[in-house]
């Protein structure tokens, strides 16, 4: 089954195509064609929702033609389609919708909603033939932090998730504070990679009442008020030197308890998905964690990692598979549940 899958929940306006053999084998990437917005929103720091939707409308079918030519097949050889529904911002939602709407009326295809998370959790089958349920599968976005017991393709159970910011807006946060541009996250992984002496210690996006879940707001106000407390007494920052005590506060705390997680379940392997999934410090510790503990970290390339169509064709896919067919009042779900 060879599936086009639409991605517009937030900024990138993202078509993939998926082929899925019938038997169950391991699927194929055949495209996946990316418009980012960065450009658009970047003077004013953060994602402008009705810019954002109006990039989709500009987008979509160009990134959907760009991924039939990557994968050098037309609409008529798809067999089904597949888009987010859900979370996101309410208008982007409504274009990529719309768009697969249009597609599927006018060709009578099959086609399906996905949870956009759901996206992300499945994302790391594209490049790991090994990966088997039950496995520990940790977002971590610019929207969501949660911590899943992924059981099967739909069913997943959350055992942890953030308490107020999500990783990735606390990324773009500090970012925005250290004057690195937007998106923040990639500037700040890359300004701390570069660091190599001591960093500053921040408090850890974990709080020690054991209560669980992760708590990136008292850990954004320190950052902030020792810069603030620097900028006061004239004392010039190490903007390195935070950056790198921030991702350690930030990122360890998620690598400890997906591991913790995979050991107190018996799971053999640690799924990342979301965009903070591309940054070096979680990569490699992830890996060395898991390694350490008899455990196989699996990690998709970045491109995989970030929004992308690719992961909402191939989750479309098996739900086209298993054959459901999404109903033509199907709506968009902005708030979507990372169980749903
Ligand atoms: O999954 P994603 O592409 O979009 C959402 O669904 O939110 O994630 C975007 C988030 C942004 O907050 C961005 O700053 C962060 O992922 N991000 C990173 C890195 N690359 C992207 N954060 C830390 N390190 C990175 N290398
Ligand atoms: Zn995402």
């Amino acid at each position: 089954m060879i599936v086009l899958g639409l991605e517009s929940s937030c900024d990138e306006t993202g078509a993939g195509i998926v082929e899925l053999p019938a038997d169950g084998g391991a699927p194929r990437v055949l495209a996946n064609a990316i418009a980012s917005q960065h450009s658009t929103h970047a003077v004013y720091g953060g994602v402008v929702p009705e810019l954002a939707s109006r990039e989709h409308l500009k987008n979509l079918q160009p990134v959907v033609d760009a991924a039939f030519k990557q994968a050098g097949l037309g609409l008529e050889r798809m067999d089904g389609l597949a888009v987010t529904y859900g979370p996101g911002l309410a208008g982007c939602l409504h274009l990529g919708l719309a768009a697969a709407k249009g597609l599927a009326l006018a060709t009578d295809k099959p086609w399906v909603g996905v949870n956009h998370l759901e996206g992300h959790l499945l994302a790391a089958f594209l490049e790991h033939p090994g990966l088997r349920y039950p496995y520990i599968g940790l977002i971590v976005s610019g929207g969501h932090t949660s911590l899943m017991d992924v059981r099967s393709a739909t069913e997943r159970v959350r055992l942890e998730s953030t308490l107020d910011d999500a990783a990735g807006e606390a990324f773009d946060k500090v970012a925005k504070l250290l004057e690195l541009g937007f998106p923040g996250g990639p500037a700040l992984d890359r300004l701390a990679q570069g660091h190599a002496g001591e960093a500053p210690s921040f408090p850890r996006a974990r709080p020690k009442d054991g209560g669980g879940g992760f708590s990136y707001s008292g850990l954004k106000t320190s950052v902030r008020v020792k810069l603030e407390k620097a900028a006061r007494s004239g004392q010039s920052l190490d903007k390195a030197a935070v950056a790198a005590g921030f991702q350690a506060a930030a990122i360890e705390p998620l690598i400890q308890a997906a591991v913790e997680a995979a050991q107190r379940l018996g799971y053999a392997q640690v799924v990342a998905g979301g965009g903070v999934a591309a940054n070096s410090l979680l990569r490699q510790g992830l890996t060395r964690a898991c390694q350490e503990a008899g455990l196989e970290a699996c990690l998709s390339s970045p491109a995989l990692c970030a929004d992308n169509g690719a992961m909402i064709a191939y989750a479309g896919g098996l739900r086209l598979l298993r054959g459901e067919i999404a109903p033509w009042d199907l709506g968009v779900a902005p708030s979507l549940q990372e169980t749903l």
